[in-house]
């Protein structure tokens, strides 16, 4: 099997990949004091065993062992990215040599997302942030997607190369890991200005991605069109509520779609009971129409390594925008939606398959992060054996 490996920098130091001109050079940090090396506290050991990985043994993370904290570090920063209701289905393991990262199918959204592909996008932007986090430490990391062929639920293997620090080009973007949110309200009335459209069009590039900015008026508002028709199909099915109701949360638990404690069951109740579908359409789409500029993410392929690409390209592209004190708004309705998804293909033409449909614009207030889950529920250690 074919396997793709980006290298962050070879022997001396040189031929990053990723475009990062604009990003100066003193935005560069050096590696961090130990202290700030474990920004989230690990609680909790193990997490059951995956299916296909019989002969490995996994042990409760011990953050005491030095060889841990470095890891640790970069997970901490990786579990920042955004994913799908905010599931974070992602797990870790991390052994002498290598940071692994899984696909957690016990957070998956079987009717949202029946095959798991934005669970797998999720992951690869969390992959790409754990890329950020060790380029701004000065570690050389190997990627390698899709490492088994019998083990589809590993999504990729990061290697730690033991040479001398080299602080790569990715490691410009280290501020914008905790600074980067989705955004859900009006933007700004501000253009994005075209260095700043074509920088993030550039990250998409280098990790094999096509981000079309929708910059005609006539497709930005038939794209808009098939939000709602999206929306109305969506919020039509009790299914697809009930799904979105169990992940409505209070924020202490972590995960989930923040509602305030008091209000999370009867907002739950309404999501389960009432369908909003016209509604919700209406002002999406007048959230679509609105937005400073509106882009699809697509890419060539659509399996399993198309999705990774995706997500890398996805975060990517997010945090050169988050540089540039830009937020994005999702508007994936078309793309979920399955007889919508060629119509939205048919818009940006030469986009590929569309995986990803979003807003970006200048926030006029800034919202406080969404949950994350402690560090230590999605890390385990690999205790012996080679993976
Ligand atoms: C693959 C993917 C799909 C997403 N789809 C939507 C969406 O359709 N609507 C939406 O409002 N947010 C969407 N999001 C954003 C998540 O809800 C968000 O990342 C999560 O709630 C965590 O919040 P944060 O991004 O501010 O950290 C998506 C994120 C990813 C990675």
């Amino acid at each position: 099997m074919a396997v793709r490996v980006y290298r962050l920098s070879d022997e001396d130091g040189n031929g990053l990949k990723c475009d990062l001109s604009g990003c100066p050079s003193d935005s560069i940090r050096g590696p961090r004091k130990e202290e700030d090396e474990l920004s989230s506290p690990v609680r909790r050991g193990p997490i059951g065993r995956l299916k296909g990985n019989r002969g490995i043994r996994f042990t409760r993370m011990d953050t005491s062992k030095g060889r841990n904290e470095r890891a640790l570090a970069l997970i901490a920063e990786a579990v920042l990215a955004p994913s799908s209701h905010n599931t974070q289905p992602w797990l870790f393991r991390i052994s002498e040599s290598a940071i692994d990262l899984y696909a957690d199918r016990s957070r998956a959204l079987p009717i949202n997302d029946p095959d798991d592909r934005e669970l797998t996008i999720s992951c690869g932007c969390a992959l790409m942030n754990l890329r950020v986090a060790a380029a701004v430490r000065g570690e050389v990391l190997q990627i390698e997607l899709l490492p088994s062929r019998n083990v589809p639920d590993w999504l990729a293997r990061a290697s730690f190369c033991d040479q001398p620090r080299v602080f790569g080009s990715e490691a410009g973007l280290a501020d914008s890991l905790a600074r980067r949110r989705t955004y859900r309200k009006r933007f700004a009335a501000k253009a994005v200005d075209s260095t700043t459209r074509d920088r993030m069009v550039s990250a998409a590039k280098a990790e094999g991605a096509l981000l079309r900015p929708l910059l005609s008026e006539s497709v930005r508002g038939q794209a808009a069109s098939l939000v709602a028709a999206g929306d109305a199909i969506q919020w039509g099915d009790p299914d697809w509520r009930r799904e979105l109701a169990a992940w409505m949360r209070p924020r202490h638990r972590g995960d989930g779609l923040t509602v305030p404690a008091l209000a999370a069951p009867v907002t739950r109740w309404v999501g389960r009971h009432l369908a909003m579908g016209r509604s919700v359409g209406a002002k999406n789409r007048k959230r679509m129409e609105a937005a400073p500029l509106p882009a699809v993410l697509g890419t060539d392929g659509d399996g399993p390594r198309d999705w990774l690409l995706a997500g890398q390209a996805l975060q990517h592209a997010l945090l050169v925008a988050t540089w540039h004190g830009l937020q994005a708004s999702y508007f994936n309705q078309p793309i979920e939606v399955t007889d919508l998804r060629p119509r939205l293909a048919q818009l940006v033409e030469g986009g590929g398959f569309p995986q990803i449909l979003l807003g970006f614009g200048r926030p006029i207030e800034t919202v406080p992060a969404s949950p994350r889950r402690p560090v230590g529920e999605v890390v385990e250690s690999v205790e012996s054996g080679q993976c």
